[in-house]
């Protein structure tokens, strides 16, 4: 295919999507829908927004600038726009390199200079003709101006009178996709790869177009397209083609290509006896990949390194430091620009939990802050936010602090691995900013929020910035979940500006993405600022971490699965209290990396945050929090507050019916009313361990009292056998009951007065077949279903533990509820409890 007609196809491409996708709703377009504006919004910017677009260059950014412009104004404001490349007599959009803008005509633009990837949106008037002129520092510049442009028309901003200059607030604004060759996706929730497929790059590319589309449109200008756990195969030579025609579809949207790599690749792909970094024929291995990369990727970004960490081999093996490594591959990069990414992730993951002293929060200070000054300049140390590994809360890593002479950038994970991977709605910028914005009392003048160390301005290094773990997937909306795809718009809109509020960034999303109905901005709004603290309310509050199967899947309750084993997520409960003792005085020392004045507040419970308290210190269950409240009594009520906002939240949602698209609303309802059942089940589990380790009761009396709820195990069983569920917290009484013949039935006698009532029926749905399910009241069938639900567990737990519920049921006394389970393949129909609730009618 010629490139002029590969140009014109992608031309048509873009138009179409702007508008088959505003109709479909399916997601897939993200916050770029360019969905029609209401009738005085349309009728004001069709007086303001000039009737032609006229371009001066050819390259290819400048190219996509235009067509955006066309379909973007087209689907917002119902324009269509003349192309031309003159400046017309009677004004114009005019977009281009603000080198090039200047040369077409002198009286666009006054003069000022842009910093780099900086952008100028400006009406102004040449002979009188009015002219709306978007000028880029950069070829992707224009990109980032012209998206800027079309926010501001989408979200009903005035476009008559602009004068804006905007720039990104540090070189490194990057995405890693963890994707494997083989077209899986570690921790991707949204299906399979965009990239990759059955160990070769994809035929087909077009959701890879779509998605440069999206991370141009908030300023990313780089992505690494493979696994960080990487297979050596991604450098051997007959990739090289297939990556670069990755290369070849992000190019034009500003996006630059990178690979995640195997630091032992010189031997397991080269052949060479060893992989030592300071082994000349590893030296001359590393450069000769590196220049075979860029024959065919001229403009190839670099490499991402995870080495020494979760049984990646490393520089270790020869005794060389983190930096001898990075170096090598910086080296063989630095000649032609590119940029090396080392993790700091890197720990043992084979520490005795038997020692008090051992602590994995420390592990990335003591092994990067002894090699400070050592990395070379196109190499930057890539930091995980907090120092564990994405927990629900977490403090600063220490290490953002202890860095003056080596690049950094901060890690942030979109994909939701351990924040409920797109089955629960979690909106984590309000978590990202804490950390941007946290001062580490470093530096000159003793002042330095991390978002100012990590963009190199503390230090004045010469590179730094964000990286965003994304993981999209083939699945149409990118997560797997609608509301999921506001952490990316954020991350990127973070990655601009760290400066801008969460408020503000949803409150952009949300119009862009739903429209700017008031009622449905304020939902969706309120319902994505407050679902963080929802979260962390129900997992674990207090700087517990998440209390997740982190052994496992990363996604249910169990609340040990942390503890007795090498992986140093730990939290220590027991009978008298919770909390790793990371003080100075008496724990592991943690928090002495931390500079003095943000180590004396942690390391005393009088000035430690609460939200922090037990992740610095371990304390009796009975220690008053700063609000009065016992910790125990207050991991009991924040679990049931947590539970209770997400029921609100489904309400809330609700009362949109109408106001939003019936695909996406009904999506997004599902999705939301799982979240609710997940919540119940994390809450009493959680709740139930803490009852049961500290032997303290509920002050409420919520905790082991569950009104209306009849357990599967106590109920008359026909073919249904009792099961003990691991871990026990996970299940009510903490059994279940399995089906193994071809069905079986379990039947509760309902002892209330006659009423309506809506019965809950719980049960586990695991992923190795798809039970059916039908409930009767006497010759009544109330429902019927089947568990087909794809959950990531085979076993029952709190990840399998799902829940139908049946509404406004008219029960009378001494009625039985029939449930019959038909297994499949193994999955046994197994029933956890029945719970009748009297109904309550919400529209009142
Ligand atoms: C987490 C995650 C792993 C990943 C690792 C990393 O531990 O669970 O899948 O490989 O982070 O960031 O390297």
């Amino acid at each position: 295919m010629t490139a002029p007609f590969r140009l014109f196809l992608s031309f048509l491409f873009v138009l179409d999507l702007g508008s088959t996708l505003a109709e479909a709703e399916t997601g897939q377009a993200g916050w770029l829908r360019y969905a029609r504006l209401d009738g005085a919004t349309v009728q004001r910017m069709q007086r303001d927004v000039p009737r032609s677009i006229a371009t001066f260059e050819s390259a290819a950014p400048v190219q996509k600038a235009r067509e955006e412009l066309v379909s973007g104004l087209r689907g917002l404001a119902d324009l269509d726009l003349k192309l031309t490349d003159q400046l017309p007599p009677d004004g114009a959009i005019v977009a281009g390199t603000l080198t090039r803008l200047r040369q077409a005509s002198a009286g666009l633009l006054p003069t000022g200079t842009l910093p780099p990837d900086g952008f100028w949106l400006k009406t102004s008037t040449v002979n009188g003709a009015r002219f709306l002129v978007i000028a880029g520092e950069s070829e992707r510049a224009v990109l980032y101006g012209t998206f800027a442009l079309l926010r501001k028309v989408a979200t009903g901003d005035s476009v008559a009178a602009i004068d804006e200059k905007d720039a990104p607030y540090a070189p490194i604004r990057w995405v890693n996709e963890w994707n494997n060759i083989d077209g899986s996706i570690e921790r991707g929730y949204g299906g399979r790869s965009i990239f990759w497929e059955g160990g070769h790059i994809r035929e087909d590319l077009g959701r890879v177009n779509e998605y440069g589309r999206l991370l141009a449109s908030i300023g990313i200008n780089g992505i690494s397209i493979n696994n960080v756990n990487a297979n050596p195969r991604v450098l051997s030579p007959e990739f090289v083609p297939e990556v670069a025609r990755v290369a070849d579809v992000l190019r034009p949207w500003g996006v630059r290509v990178a690979l995640a790599i195997d630091f032992g690749s010189p031997q397991s792909l080269g052949k060479l006896p060893t992989y030592d970094p300071l082994d000349p024929s590893v030296i001359a291995w590393w450069k000769a990949r590196v220049d075979d990369l860029y024959k065919a990727i001229p403009d190839f970004g670099g490499c991402v390194l995870k080495a020494d960490s979760e049984g990646r081999v490393g520089p270790s093996t020869y005794g060389r430091t983190h930096a001898d490594a990075a170096n090598v591959v910086a080296r063989a990069l630095a000649p032609h620009g590119g940029v090396i990414f080392y993790r700091g992730f890197v720990y043992d993951h084979h520490m005795d939990w038997n020692n008090p002293k051992n602590d994995r929060a420390r592990a990335a200070y003591d092994n990067f802050h002894p090699l400070d000054g050592q990395f070379d300049a196109n190499a930057i140390v890539q930091i995980k936010h907090g120092p564990i590994d994405f927990q629900v809360r977490e403090p600063a890593s220490p290490l953002f602090g202890a860095l003056e002479r080596t690049n950094q950038a901060i890690e942030l994970q979109i994909t939701q691995e351990y924040m409920g991977q797109a089955r629960h709605s979690v909106f984590l910028p309000p978590m990202w900013k804490e950390t941007l914005d946290f001062d580490m009392h470093v530096g000159p003048g003793g002042s330095s929020p991390v978002k100012a160390l990590v963009a190199g301005k503390t230090f004045r290094r010469p590179l730094g910035g964000f990286v965003g773990v994304s993981n999209v997937g083939l699945n149409p909306n990118w997560y797997g979940n609608h509301l999921s795809q506001a952490n990316l718009y954020g991350f990127g809109r973070l990655a601009w500006n760290p400066d801008l509020t969460s408020a503000r960034i949803i409150d952009e999303w949300t119009r862009l993405t739903f429209g700017s109905d008031p009622g449905v901005v304020r939902t969706v709004t309120a319902i994505q600022l407050a679902s963080w603290r929802t979260y962390e309310n129900y997992t674990g509050p207090l700087g517990l971490q998440n209390l997740t199967d982190i052994v496992g899947n990363h996604y249910g309750v169990a609340v040990e699965a942390s503890e007795r084993n090498g992986w140093g997520q730990w939290h220590r409960a027991d009978d008298k209290g919770v909390g790793m003792d990371r003080t100075v005085a008496t724990g592991t020392g943690y928090i002495g990396q931390y500079a003095p004045a943000v180590a004396k507040s942690y390391e005393s419970v009088a000035t430690c945050p609460d939200d922090l308290l037990l992740f610095m210190h371990h304390v009796p269950y009975t220690h008053r929090l700063h609000s009065g409240k016992t910790v125990i009594q207050y991991l009991y009520d924040s679990h049931y507050e947590g539970a209770a906002a997400v029921e609100q939240f489904l309400h809330d949602w609700d009362s949109l019916n109408g106001r939003v698209d019936a695909e996406r609303f009904d999506e997004i309802r599902t999705q939301l009313d799982y979240q609710v059942g997940q919540s119940i089940v994390w809450r009493d589990a959680v709740t139930r361990w803490f009852h049961r380790a500290s032997s303290v009761a509920d002050a409420k009396n919520r905790v082991d009292h569950y009104p209306g709820r009849l357990e599967a195990e106590s109920a008359t069983l026909n073919g249904y056998v009792v099961k003990d569920v691991t871990p026990w917290e996970t299940a009510s009484g903490d059994k279940a009951v399995e089906c193994s013949a071809p069905s079986c039935i379990a039947t509760f006698r309902f002892a209330g007065g006659a009423g309506r009532y809506d019965v809950t029926i719980r049960y586990f749905d695991v992923n190795t077949g798809a039970a059916r399910f039908r409930v009767r009241v006497g010759d009544r069938t109330l429902a019927e279903w089947t568990a087909a639900d794809r959950v990531p567990s085979r076993r029952l737990d709190g990840s399998s533990s799902s829940r139908h519920v049946v509404r406004e049921v008219s029960l009378a006394p001494g009625d039985t509820i029939l449930v019959e389970g038909t297994p499949d393949g193994a999955e046994t129909a197994a029933l956890d409890y029945v719970e009748i609730q009297p109904h309550v009618d919400r529209r009142h």
